[in-house]
């Protein structure tokens, strides 16, 4: 039996505008995982089944469809580490990332393939190369990814990234104590992507500018993370909300969640990920955490997780 996994990320600065060529900020979320495990298939039986109970699915890699997420990560693995002959085993894939939400369930799903397929069959994959495949599969689920989720997720460190730049392994000097509220509403990353591509193509002066603006955002939080001026930042994070909101990409149920985490002692809090949905958060002191928890629960977050960040 092989086990492997992978973390899911948080945006932490720069959602969005990074599909623009602006940098951005992510950071892995290690205890919040997807796991994949591998076991013999019983005798007799031949292929590769895969197993997903949290979305109830289970099928054979060969009846799957050619663009079906969980299939391609099989496929584009074994092709990697050149398995040609008939391949048999049973993969189990769990996650405990709500789908959708901005958290990369996509991204650790696709990498926890990788590495268990790479593990069980001892061959040894560069981060680079587990990070490439992983990005093929977030193309198949929303077209024209900037890289970051299967790039933080592939090297599980904090990245500051640039579209089609080697990625900067970021160092934070100050663990970072965040608090993350899940709005429940799930939210397919092209929506509020093409939605922000529309009215940029209209209007690319306004919105060229406040990509600008969030990319001025991320270098200074850049410098704040590496000499641990953690106070500071999350003012950069409420700045970074109001361009996201002026964009138009928060949502009631955000709003709620970010305006209950400030009123409970958060340092800043922010939409992270696509937006419209999906999550909220909140950078907060170790113990204004469970603060903010109680707060963000009261506000209507359908879950909460609390977690620490260091470099
Ligand atoms: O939906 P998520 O959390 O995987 O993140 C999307 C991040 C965007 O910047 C909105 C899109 C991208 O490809 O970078």
């Amino acid at each position: 039996m092989t086990l492997a996994s992978a973390s899911g990320k948080a945006i932490l600065f720069g959602e969005h505008a990074v599909v623009y060529g602006q940098p951005a900020i992510a950071v892995p979320l290690s205890h919040i995982r997807a796991t994949v495990q591998i076991e013999h298939l019983d005798k007799g039986t031949t292929g590769v089944l895969i197993d997903a109970p949290d979305i109830s699915q289970s099928y054979w890699l060969r009846e799957a469809d050619r663009d079906d997420p969980l299939a391609s990560a099989v496929r584009l693995t074994l092709d990697e580490l050149g398995v040609k002959a008939p391949f048999d085993a049973h993969l189990a894939i769990h996650s405990e990332l709500p789908i959708a939400s901005g958290l990369g369930s996509s991204a650790a799903v696709s990498v926890a393939v990788t590495r268990a397929l790479s593990a069980h069959l001892m061959k040894p994959l560069e981060v680079e190369t587990i990070s490439k495949i992983a990005y093929a599969i977030e193309c198949i689920h929303h077209g024209t990814p900037s890289g970051i989720d299967n790039t933080v997720v592939a090297y599980e460190k904090p990245v500051y990234f640039i579209r089609e730049h080697q990625p900067e392994v970021l160092q934070i000097s100050a663990p970072l104590n965040l608090v993350i509220g899940d709005t429940g509403v799930s939210m397919r990353t092209t929506i509020p992507v093409s939605l922000l591509r529309e009215r940029w193509e209209k209007d690319p002066g306004k919105y060229g500018g406040w990509f600008e603006e969030i990319g001025e955002i991320v270098i200074e939080a850049r410098t704040m993370l590496k000499t641990g001026s953690i106070d500071s930042l999350g003012d950069l994070m409420n700045q970074n909300q109001m361009l996201l909101e002026d964009m138009g990409l928060s949502s009631l149920e955000l709003q709620r969640l970010i305006s209950a985490a400030r009123e409970s002692g958060a340092l800043g809090a922010k939409l992270s990920g696509a937006g419209m949905g999906g999550i909220m958060l909140a950078l907060v002191e170790p113990d204004t955490a469970p603060i903010v928890e109680t707060a963000l629960r009261k506000a209507g977050a359908k879950q909460v997780f609390i977690t620490e960040v260091d470099g």
